[in-house]
Protein backbone atom coordinates (compact mmCIF):
# COMPACT_ATOMS: atom_id res chain seq x y z
CA UNK A 1 0.00 0.00 0.00
CA UNK A 2 1.03 3.39 -0.91
CA UNK A 3 1.81 5.84 2.37
CA UNK A 4 0.98 9.39 1.84
CA UNK A 5 3.86 11.01 2.20
CA UNK A 6 3.02 14.79 1.17
CA UNK A 7 3.88 17.03 4.34
CA UNK A 8 5.66 19.91 4.05
CA UNK A 9 7.98 20.03 0.94
CA UNK A 10 8.77 16.47 1.16
CA UNK A 11 9.10 15.06 -2.17
CA UNK A 12 6.56 12.61 -3.45
CA UNK A 13 7.44 8.96 -3.27
CA UNK A 14 6.76 7.48 -7.02
CA UNK A 15 5.74 3.40 -6.42
CA UNK A 16 7.74 1.65 -9.32
CA UNK A 17 5.09 -0.26 -11.41
CA UNK A 18 4.33 -3.36 -9.85
CA UNK A 19 1.17 -5.20 -10.05
CA UNK A 20 1.56 -5.26 -5.86
CA UNK A 21 0.66 -1.71 -5.38
CA UNK A 22 -3.06 -1.15 -4.72
CA UNK A 23 -4.02 2.08 -3.76
CA UNK A 24 -5.43 1.59 -0.50
CA UNK A 25 -8.21 3.78 -0.29
CA UNK A 26 -11.93 3.74 -1.05
CA UNK A 27 -12.57 6.21 -3.69
CA UNK A 28 -16.21 6.22 -3.01
CA UNK A 29 -15.75 7.49 0.36
CA UNK A 30 -18.14 10.35 0.52
CA UNK A 31 -16.01 12.01 3.88
CA UNK A 32 -17.71 12.49 7.03
CA UNK A 33 -20.36 15.35 7.46
CA UNK A 34 -18.90 18.31 9.02
CA UNK A 35 -19.73 18.17 13.03
CA UNK A 36 -22.08 21.13 12.44
CA UNK A 37 -24.10 19.26 10.39
CA UNK A 38 -24.51 16.36 12.58
CA UNK A 39 -24.48 18.11 15.93
CA UNK A 40 -28.13 20.01 14.33
CA UNK A 41 -29.50 17.20 12.82
CA UNK A 42 -29.47 15.67 16.00
CA UNK A 43 -31.02 18.56 17.77
CA UNK A 44 -33.19 18.59 15.30
CA UNK A 45 -34.42 15.15 16.07
CA UNK A 46 -34.97 15.59 19.04
CA UNK A 47 -37.96 18.05 18.88
CA UNK A 48 -39.38 15.55 15.99
CA UNK A 49 -40.12 18.67 13.77
CA UNK A 50 -38.50 16.68 10.63
CA UNK A 51 -41.65 18.45 7.99
CA UNK A 52 -40.80 21.70 7.10
CA UNK A 53 -44.04 23.31 7.66
CA UNK A 54 -46.41 23.21 10.43
CA UNK A 55 -47.50 25.92 13.42
CA UNK A 56 -43.34 25.43 14.78
CA UNK A 57 -42.43 27.63 17.32
CA UNK A 58 -38.84 27.76 19.27
CA UNK A 59 -36.66 25.39 15.62
CA UNK A 60 -34.71 26.62 13.54
CA UNK A 61 -37.04 26.13 9.87
CA UNK A 62 -34.17 25.02 7.85
CA UNK A 63 -35.52 23.72 4.80
CA UNK A 64 -36.72 27.71 4.43
CA UNK A 65 -33.21 29.22 6.13
CA UNK A 66 -31.55 26.37 3.30
CA UNK A 67 -33.35 28.07 0.43
CA UNK A 68 -33.04 31.32 1.06
CA UNK A 69 -28.76 30.60 1.49
CA UNK A 70 -28.57 29.12 -1.24
CA UNK A 71 -30.58 32.05 -3.39
CA UNK A 72 -28.49 34.29 -1.82
CA UNK A 73 -24.95 31.97 -3.22
CA UNK A 74 -25.99 31.91 -6.62
CA UNK A 75 -27.07 35.30 -6.81
CA UNK A 76 -30.57 34.05 -7.70
CA UNK A 77 -33.80 36.03 -6.80
CA UNK A 78 -35.66 32.26 -5.54
CA UNK A 79 -34.31 28.49 -4.66
CA UNK A 80 -37.02 25.91 -4.05
CA UNK A 81 -35.45 22.78 -2.23
CA UNK A 82 -37.04 19.39 -3.14
CA UNK A 83 -36.36 15.61 -3.05
CA UNK A 84 -33.76 14.92 -5.17
CA UNK A 85 -31.95 16.07 -8.44
CA UNK A 86 -34.07 14.63 -10.76
CA UNK A 87 -37.55 15.60 -8.94
CA UNK A 88 -36.04 19.31 -9.76
CA UNK A 89 -35.22 18.83 -13.11
CA UNK A 90 -39.01 17.24 -13.62
CA UNK A 91 -40.90 20.21 -11.72
CA UNK A 92 -38.53 22.70 -13.86
CA UNK A 93 -39.29 20.93 -16.86
CA UNK A 94 -43.52 21.26 -15.68
CA UNK A 95 -42.77 25.30 -14.14
CA UNK A 96 -41.11 25.84 -17.82
CA UNK A 97 -44.27 24.81 -19.25
CA UNK A 98 -43.61 21.37 -21.11
CA UNK A 99 -46.26 19.18 -21.76
CA UNK A 100 -46.75 15.77 -22.53
CA UNK A 101 -45.97 14.92 -26.00
CA UNK A 102 -43.60 18.22 -26.30
CA UNK A 103 -39.88 17.58 -27.36
CA UNK A 104 -37.02 18.31 -25.40
CA UNK A 105 -33.15 18.69 -26.24
CA UNK A 106 -31.00 17.37 -24.19
CA UNK A 107 -27.04 16.52 -24.45
CA UNK A 108 -26.65 12.65 -25.43
CA UNK A 109 -24.00 11.54 -22.88
CA UNK A 110 -26.01 12.01 -19.75
CA UNK A 111 -26.94 9.85 -16.59
CA UNK A 112 -30.38 8.19 -16.48
CA UNK A 113 -32.58 10.59 -13.98
CA UNK A 114 -32.25 12.79 -16.37
CA UNK A 115 -34.37 11.19 -19.53
CA UNK A 116 -35.99 10.00 -16.39
CA UNK A 117 -37.27 13.50 -15.96
CA UNK A 118 -38.18 14.14 -19.11
CA UNK A 119 -40.36 10.77 -19.67
CA UNK A 120 -41.75 11.70 -16.34
CA UNK A 121 -43.06 14.95 -17.75
CA UNK A 122 -44.56 13.02 -20.54
CA UNK A 123 -42.32 14.82 -22.72
CA UNK A 124 -39.92 13.13 -25.52
CA UNK A 125 -35.84 13.20 -25.11
CA UNK A 126 -34.40 14.81 -28.35
CA UNK A 127 -30.38 13.56 -27.94
CA UNK A 128 -28.03 16.34 -28.70
CA UNK A 129 -24.18 14.99 -29.94
CA UNK A 130 -21.62 15.43 -27.76
CA UNK A 131 -17.61 17.12 -28.62
CA UNK A 132 -14.46 15.29 -27.52
CA UNK A 133 -14.37 17.37 -24.31
CA UNK A 134 -17.94 16.06 -23.12
CA UNK A 135 -20.12 19.11 -23.93
CA UNK A 136 -22.40 19.75 -25.81
CA UNK A 137 -21.93 20.12 -29.90
CA UNK A 138 -22.55 23.22 -31.08
CA UNK A 139 -23.56 21.93 -34.79
CA UNK A 140 -25.91 19.35 -33.96
CA UNK A 141 -28.03 21.47 -31.03
CA UNK A 142 -28.38 23.76 -34.00
CA UNK A 143 -29.87 21.15 -36.74
CA UNK A 144 -31.78 18.82 -33.89
CA UNK A 145 -33.38 22.70 -32.68
CA UNK A 146 -33.69 23.43 -36.19
CA UNK A 147 -35.60 19.66 -37.03
CA UNK A 148 -37.38 18.87 -34.36
CA UNK A 149 -39.87 21.81 -32.73
CA UNK A 150 -38.56 21.26 -29.47
CA UNK A 151 -39.18 24.79 -27.66
CA UNK A 152 -36.80 23.71 -24.30
CA UNK A 153 -33.13 22.86 -23.71
CA UNK A 154 -32.67 20.69 -20.60
CA UNK A 155 -28.45 21.52 -20.96
CA UNK A 156 -26.41 18.57 -18.65
CA UNK A 157 -22.84 20.40 -17.71
CA UNK A 158 -22.01 16.61 -17.63
CA UNK A 159 -19.25 15.36 -15.43
CA UNK A 160 -19.11 19.36 -14.80
CA UNK A 161 -18.23 20.00 -18.24
CA UNK A 162 -19.02 23.67 -18.80
CA UNK A 163 -20.15 24.18 -22.80
CA UNK A 164 -19.37 28.22 -23.75
CA UNK A 165 -21.96 29.53 -22.30
CA UNK A 166 -22.14 32.78 -23.71
CA UNK A 167 -22.49 30.73 -27.04
CA UNK A 168 -25.60 28.51 -25.53
CA UNK A 169 -27.48 31.32 -24.61
CA UNK A 170 -27.28 33.41 -27.72
CA UNK A 171 -28.15 30.30 -29.73
CA UNK A 172 -31.20 29.82 -27.25
CA UNK A 173 -32.33 33.29 -27.93
CA UNK A 174 -31.90 33.07 -31.69
CA UNK A 175 -33.87 29.48 -31.61
CA UNK A 176 -36.78 30.65 -28.85
CA UNK A 177 -35.50 27.97 -26.74
CA UNK A 178 -36.03 28.28 -23.31
CA UNK A 179 -32.79 26.95 -21.22
CA UNK A 180 -33.21 24.76 -18.20
CA UNK A 181 -29.67 24.04 -16.70
CA UNK A 182 -29.08 20.88 -15.43
CA UNK A 183 -26.16 21.37 -12.60
CA UNK A 184 -26.03 17.90 -10.57
CA UNK A 185 -21.99 17.93 -11.48
CA UNK A 186 -21.49 21.62 -11.30
CA UNK A 187 -22.46 22.96 -7.65
CA UNK A 188 -20.31 25.93 -7.15
CA UNK A 189 -18.78 26.00 -10.71
CA UNK A 190 -19.03 29.08 -12.29
CA UNK A 191 -18.32 30.07 -16.75
CA UNK A 192 -17.00 33.66 -16.85
CA UNK A 193 -17.41 34.35 -12.91
CA UNK A 194 -21.43 33.37 -13.22
CA UNK A 195 -22.60 30.27 -11.12
CA UNK A 196 -23.97 27.56 -13.55
CA UNK A 197 -27.65 27.72 -13.03
CA UNK A 198 -27.57 31.07 -13.92
CA UNK A 199 -28.03 31.36 -17.42
CA UNK A 200 -30.92 29.89 -18.17
CA UNK A 201 -34.46 30.17 -16.78
CA UNK A 202 -33.97 27.65 -14.25
CA UNK A 203 -31.04 26.38 -12.57
CA UNK A 204 -31.40 22.20 -11.13
CA UNK A 205 -28.91 20.62 -8.83
CA UNK A 206 -28.56 17.62 -6.80
CA UNK A 207 -27.36 16.99 -3.35
CA UNK A 208 -27.17 13.30 -3.41
CA UNK A 209 -24.19 11.56 -1.95
CA UNK A 210 -21.68 11.88 -4.76
CA UNK A 211 -22.43 15.49 -5.38
CA UNK A 212 -20.74 18.77 -3.92
CA UNK A 213 -22.77 18.74 -0.91
CA UNK A 214 -24.16 15.80 0.86
CA UNK A 215 -27.76 14.68 1.93
CA UNK A 216 -28.01 11.30 0.64
CA UNK A 217 -30.95 12.73 -1.67
CA UNK A 218 -32.10 16.46 -2.29
CA UNK A 219 -32.37 18.58 -4.85
CA UNK A 220 -33.10 22.55 -5.65
CA UNK A 221 -34.30 24.84 -8.22
CA UNK A 222 -32.89 28.12 -9.15
CA UNK A 223 -35.64 30.82 -10.96
CA UNK A 224 -35.75 34.93 -11.00
CA UNK A 225 -39.02 34.41 -12.51
CA UNK A 226 -41.49 34.57 -9.50
CA UNK A 227 -44.43 32.58 -12.00
CA UNK A 228 -42.14 29.59 -12.17
CA UNK A 229 -41.05 29.99 -8.11
CA UNK A 230 -44.41 30.05 -7.24
CA UNK A 231 -45.52 26.84 -9.49
CA UNK A 232 -42.04 25.01 -8.42
CA UNK A 233 -43.67 25.50 -4.42
CA UNK A 234 -46.79 24.45 -4.89
CA UNK A 235 -45.84 21.43 -6.93
CA UNK A 236 -43.68 20.20 -4.60
CA UNK A 237 -45.96 20.18 -2.04
CA UNK A 238 -46.48 23.27 0.19
CA UNK A 239 -49.96 22.16 1.70
CA UNK A 240 -50.93 26.04 1.35
CA UNK A 241 -48.25 26.74 3.66
CA UNK A 242 -46.43 28.64 0.97
CA UNK A 243 -45.85 31.55 3.47
CA UNK A 244 -43.17 29.90 5.44
CA UNK A 245 -40.93 29.98 2.42
CA UNK A 246 -38.39 33.03 3.01
CA UNK A 247 -37.49 32.50 -0.51
CA UNK A 248 -40.38 33.01 -2.54
CA UNK A 249 -42.40 35.72 -4.57
CA UNK A 250 -45.20 37.78 -3.03
CA UNK A 251 -49.00 36.08 -1.91
CA UNK A 252 -50.30 37.79 -5.34
CA UNK A 253 -48.71 34.97 -7.35
CA UNK A 254 -49.40 32.46 -5.83
CA UNK A 255 -53.52 33.24 -5.82
CA UNK A 256 -52.60 33.23 -9.49
CA UNK A 257 -51.56 29.54 -9.26
CA UNK A 258 -52.44 27.63 -6.50
CA UNK A 259 -55.66 26.44 -7.58
CA UNK A 260 -54.29 24.97 -10.51
CA UNK A 261 -50.95 23.51 -9.60
CA UNK A 262 -51.43 19.99 -8.36
CA UNK A 263 -49.50 18.50 -5.41
CA UNK A 264 -47.02 15.66 -6.07
CA UNK A 265 -45.06 15.50 -2.96
CA UNK A 266 -41.31 16.14 -3.89
CA UNK A 267 -40.60 18.39 -0.64
CA UNK A 268 -37.37 18.78 0.94
CA UNK A 269 -37.55 17.71 4.43
CA UNK A 270 -36.38 19.81 7.21
CA UNK A 271 -33.64 17.21 8.27
CA UNK A 272 -31.91 16.90 4.78
CA UNK A 273 -31.57 20.97 4.72
CA UNK A 274 -29.95 21.33 8.22
CA UNK A 275 -27.60 18.64 7.24
CA UNK A 276 -27.05 20.89 3.80
CA UNK A 277 -26.86 24.00 5.35
CA UNK A 278 -23.07 24.21 7.57
CA UNK A 279 -22.38 22.43 4.00
CA UNK A 280 -22.83 25.08 2.05
CA UNK A 281 -20.53 27.60 4.25
CA UNK A 282 -17.78 25.25 2.95
CA UNK A 283 -18.64 25.13 -0.49
CA UNK A 284 -15.79 27.30 -1.61
CA UNK A 285 -12.68 25.92 0.12
CA UNK A 286 -14.14 22.45 -1.05
CA UNK A 287 -14.06 23.98 -4.90
CA UNK A 288 -10.33 25.05 -4.19
CA UNK A 289 -9.59 21.22 -2.49
CA UNK A 290 -10.84 19.12 -5.50
CA UNK A 291 -9.58 21.16 -8.26
CA UNK A 292 -6.26 20.82 -6.24
CA UNK A 293 -6.61 17.39 -6.64
CA UNK A 294 -8.05 17.79 -10.18
CA UNK A 295 -5.03 19.66 -11.14
CA UNK A 296 -2.74 16.74 -9.77
CA UNK A 297 -4.59 14.19 -11.05
CA UNK A 298 -4.69 15.78 -14.77
CA UNK A 299 -0.97 16.84 -14.91
CA UNK A 300 0.02 12.64 -13.74
CA UNK A 301 -2.59 11.18 -16.64
CA UNK A 302 -1.60 13.57 -19.25
CA UNK A 303 2.18 12.19 -19.00
CA UNK A 304 1.05 9.10 -19.82
CA UNK A 305 1.23 8.02 -23.15
CA UNK A 306 -2.44 6.86 -25.11
CA UNK A 307 -4.52 8.64 -21.90
CA UNK A 308 -5.88 11.97 -22.71
CA UNK A 309 -7.70 14.40 -20.36
CA UNK A 310 -10.35 16.27 -21.76
CA UNK A 311 -9.63 20.41 -22.45
CA UNK A 312 -10.80 22.88 -20.30
CA UNK A 313 -11.72 26.51 -21.58
CA UNK A 314 -9.80 29.54 -19.28
CA UNK A 315 -13.65 31.00 -18.93
CA UNK A 316 -14.57 27.39 -17.51
CA UNK A 317 -14.41 27.70 -13.17
CA UNK A 318 -15.10 23.96 -12.84
CA UNK A 319 -15.38 22.56 -9.28
CA UNK A 320 -13.69 18.58 -10.33
CA UNK A 321 -15.51 16.13 -8.05
CA UNK A 322 -14.91 13.66 -10.35
CA UNK A 323 -12.36 13.34 -13.70
CA UNK A 324 -12.40 12.05 -17.08
CA UNK A 325 -10.11 10.83 -19.38
CA UNK A 326 -9.68 8.84 -22.81
CA UNK A 327 -7.76 5.73 -23.32
CA UNK A 328 -6.61 5.48 -26.92
CA UNK A 329 -4.61 1.95 -28.45
CA UNK A 330 -6.84 -0.56 -26.69
CA UNK A 331 -10.36 -2.42 -28.38
CA UNK A 332 -13.55 -2.78 -26.44
CA UNK A 333 -12.49 -5.98 -24.86
CA UNK A 334 -9.26 -4.35 -23.82
CA UNK A 335 -11.06 -1.29 -22.28
CA UNK A 336 -13.04 -3.47 -19.98
CA UNK A 337 -10.38 -5.40 -18.70
CA UNK A 338 -8.22 -2.04 -18.37
CA UNK A 339 -11.36 -0.62 -16.28
CA UNK A 340 -11.96 -3.88 -14.14
CA UNK A 341 -8.30 -4.23 -13.34
CA UNK A 342 -7.20 -0.92 -12.07
CA UNK A 343 -10.91 -1.54 -9.95
CA UNK A 344 -9.50 -4.71 -8.44
CA UNK A 345 -6.28 -2.55 -7.57
CA UNK A 346 -8.66 0.15 -6.11
CA UNK A 347 -8.30 2.83 -8.54
CA UNK A 348 -12.24 2.03 -9.52
CA UNK A 349 -13.01 3.55 -13.10
CA UNK A 350 -16.21 3.58 -14.82
CA UNK A 351 -15.84 2.96 -18.59
CA UNK A 352 -18.71 4.43 -20.67
CA UNK A 353 -18.35 2.23 -23.54
CA UNK A 354 -20.14 -0.83 -21.67
CA UNK A 355 -22.42 -2.33 -23.43
CA UNK A 356 -24.76 -3.22 -20.02
CA UNK A 357 -25.57 -0.21 -18.51
CA UNK A 358 -23.43 -0.87 -14.99
CA UNK A 359 -23.16 1.59 -11.73
CA UNK A 360 -23.51 5.23 -12.96
CA UNK A 361 -22.16 4.29 -16.45
CA UNK A 362 -25.43 4.45 -18.46
CA UNK A 363 -25.33 5.19 -22.21
CA UNK A 364 -28.54 6.73 -24.49
CA UNK A 365 -28.36 3.11 -26.03
CA UNK A 366 -29.57 1.63 -23.05
CA UNK A 367 -32.79 4.05 -22.35
CA UNK A 368 -35.00 2.14 -24.84
CA UNK A 369 -37.68 3.77 -23.71
CA UNK A 370 -36.72 6.56 -25.85
CA UNK A 371 -37.74 6.62 -29.46
CA UNK A 372 -35.01 5.02 -31.02
CA UNK A 373 -32.07 7.54 -32.22
CA UNK A 374 -28.28 7.49 -33.59
CA UNK A 375 -25.78 9.78 -31.93
CA UNK A 376 -22.33 8.27 -33.74
CA UNK A 377 -20.06 10.76 -32.59
CA UNK A 378 -21.24 10.56 -28.55
CA UNK A 379 -21.02 6.62 -29.36
CA UNK A 380 -17.52 7.08 -30.76
CA UNK A 381 -16.54 9.43 -27.76
CA UNK A 382 -17.72 7.46 -25.31
CA UNK A 383 -16.32 3.98 -26.21
CA UNK A 384 -12.96 5.82 -24.71
CA UNK A 385 -14.03 7.65 -22.03
CA UNK A 386 -13.51 7.00 -18.53
CA UNK A 387 -14.01 8.14 -15.00
CA UNK A 388 -13.32 8.51 -11.71
CA UNK A 389 -14.44 9.82 -8.50
CA UNK A 390 -12.20 12.48 -6.56
CA UNK A 391 -12.74 12.18 -3.26
CA UNK A 392 -11.45 15.20 -1.13
CA UNK A 393 -8.93 12.46 0.60
CA UNK A 394 -6.86 11.95 -1.68
CA UNK A 395 -3.23 13.68 -1.60
CA UNK A 396 -1.01 14.12 -3.77
CA UNK A 397 1.04 10.97 -3.62
CA UNK A 398 -2.52 8.99 -4.31
CA UNK A 399 -2.63 10.78 -7.47
CA UNK A 400 0.61 9.64 -8.15
CA UNK A 401 -0.02 6.16 -7.62
CA UNK A 402 -3.38 5.98 -9.03
CA UNK A 403 -1.18 7.15 -12.26
CA UNK A 404 1.42 4.58 -11.80
CA UNK A 405 -1.37 1.74 -11.26
CA UNK A 406 -3.15 2.80 -14.79
CA UNK A 407 0.24 3.18 -16.31
CA UNK A 408 0.97 -0.56 -15.11
CA UNK A 409 -2.20 -1.76 -16.44
CA UNK A 410 -2.13 0.06 -19.97
CA UNK A 411 1.12 -1.43 -20.56
CA UNK A 412 0.33 -4.83 -19.81
CA UNK A 413 -1.95 -4.54 -23.20
CA UNK A 414 1.58 -3.51 -25.29
CA UNK A 415 4.16 -6.22 -23.55
C1 LIG B 1 -26.09 14.59 -14.52
C2 LIG B 1 -27.09 14.31 -13.46
N1 LIG B 1 -28.25 14.97 -13.48
C3 LIG B 1 -29.19 14.76 -12.56
C4 LIG B 1 -29.02 13.86 -11.54
C5 LIG B 1 -30.14 13.63 -10.61
O1 LIG B 1 -29.83 13.70 -9.31
P1 LIG B 1 -30.54 12.80 -8.19
O2 LIG B 1 -29.74 11.55 -8.06
O3 LIG B 1 -30.45 13.69 -7.01
O4 LIG B 1 -31.95 12.55 -8.63
C6 LIG B 1 -27.82 13.15 -11.46
C7 LIG B 1 -27.60 12.20 -10.36
O5 LIG B 1 -26.72 11.47 -10.20
C8 LIG B 1 -26.83 13.38 -12.45
O6 LIG B 1 -25.66 12.73 -12.42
Amino acid sequence: MNKDTDSGSDPISRPAASAEINLGIDLSDPGRLPDAAINQAVELMQTGRLHRYGEYSGTEPHAALFEREFARYVDSRYAIAVNSGGCAIFLALKVAGVQPGDKVLVNAFNLAPVPGAIHHAGADAVLVEIDRDHRISFDDLRRQAETSGAKVLLLTHMRGHIADMDKITALCSELGLTLIEDCAHTMGAKWNSRFTGRFGALGCFSTQTFKHINSGEGGIIVTDDEDMAAQAILYSGSYMLYGQHQSAPPESVFEKWKKRTPNFSMRMSNLVACILRPQLQEMEHRGHHWNQIYRWLESELNSIEGIEVPKREPEEQFVASSIQFHVHGLDKKQLMQFADRCTARGVAIKWFGRNEPMGYTSQYQHWQYLEAQDLPETREILSTTCDMRIPLSLSESHCVTIAAIILDELSSFKS
